[in-house]
């Protein structure tokens, strides 16, 4: 079965075609990122309109590198939530479109749990169920226990700023650039080790996370050494990294021993992260959990989590 996907949560356009769930025979992604850069974060307006420009030839490439057509296409599926609503409306009023010009199934997805499909798309072996997720993005935190693909139980989410946001938020402290996580991930690259640490909030035996203290602790701190003409930009990068890094590491893997799952399956741009790959896994190695991680290309926003995930969708 032939799964056409289209994604338009936010800054990215995505089409991709999806063979049973599992094998990806296109996967097309049109970023408008550079135009926002210098607003130092994704302006709504300016990211619908670049939907609606791009969406058309989106579509045809990933035809075209699928090697099919659109009548070939068995069911259409789309980004119904969450994201920028002018943004999503063009993805939603696009498919709406196809799916009744060819009067095909159209399946609507939610954009969270299909960045937890994309390492079962992608990582050999396949990762089993039960399994817990860690879904890390610019604009969400969350831990779910995946019974079936059908079947998401949200075990704790965060309580203010997403992981991803927290980065970009620090990499504007530090006047590194946008998006953050990338920047911040470089800087730290090169930083000596300090005694420099930020703690935030822990939320003891609770599956939910804060980070919008520890992007506090970074602003103050940062006021103070700046006045003192000695911050260490990328001593800050490297500290705050850490403390985000630990908190998502100590969370999945207490909730992996909680519900006595084995198989922890991690989405969205921040699994991008190479410092929290290494970490995660290093922890999780000594209660033999294991960690599957998307290709970098399958953690961000992309179409091909969409027409994957909406394979389960359609068959229940
Ligand atoms: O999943 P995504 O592409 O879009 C959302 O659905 O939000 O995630 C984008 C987020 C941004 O906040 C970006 O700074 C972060 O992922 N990100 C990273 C890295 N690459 C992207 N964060 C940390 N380290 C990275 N290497
Ligand atoms: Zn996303």
């Amino acid at each position: 079965m032939n799964i056409l996907g289209i994604e338009t949560s936010c800054d990215e356009t995505g089409a991709a075609v999806v063979k049973d769930g599992l094998k990806i025979l296109s996967n097309t992604v049109v970023s408008s990122l550079r135009e926002h850069s210098k607003y130092g974060g994704v302006i709504p307006e300016i990211a619908s309109r670049r939907q609606m420009e791009c969406i058309n030839a989106c579509l045809e490439r990933s035809l075209q590198d699928s090697g099919l057509r659109l009548k070939d296409i068995d069911v259409f599926s789309v980004t119904s939530s969450p994201g920028l609503i002018g943004s999503l409306l063009v993805g939603i009023s696009f498919s709406k479109a196809l799916a009744f010009a060819l009067n095909k199934p159209l399946i609507d997805v939610d954009h969270i749990k299909a960045h937890l499909y994309a390492p079962f798309l992608s990582s050999q072996p396949r990762p089993k169920l039960p399994a817990i997720g860690l879904v890390v993005s610019g604009g969400h935190t969350s831990l779910y226990r995946i019974g079936k693909f059908t079947d998401f139980k949200k075990l704790g989410s965060t309580l203010d700023d997403a992981a991803g946001e927290a980065f970009d938020k620090v990499a504007k402290i530090l006047g590194l650039g946008y998006p953050g996580g990338p920047l911040i991930e470089k800087a730290a690259k090169g930083a000596a080790s300090e005694n420099l640490s930020f703690k935030g909030a822990q939320l003891p035996g609770k599956f939910d996370f804060s980070f919008s203290g520890i992007k506090t602790a970074v602003l103050y701190y940062c006021q103070k050494a700046e006045k003192n003409g000695n911050l260490n930009k990328a001593a800050v990068a490297k500290a705050f990294q850490e403390s985000v890094v630990s908190s998502l590491v100590e969370k999945s893997v207490a909730a992996c021993l909680q519900y006595k799952i084995g198989e922890l399956v991690i989405g969205g741009g921040v699994a991008a992260n190479s410092f929290l790959r290494k970490r995660l896994c290093e922890e999780a190695d000594k209660y033999r959990i294991k960690v599957y991680f998307p290709p970098i290309a399958l953690c961000t926003d992309n179409a091909a989590m969409i027409a994957g995930l909406a394979y389960h969708l359609f068959k229940r």
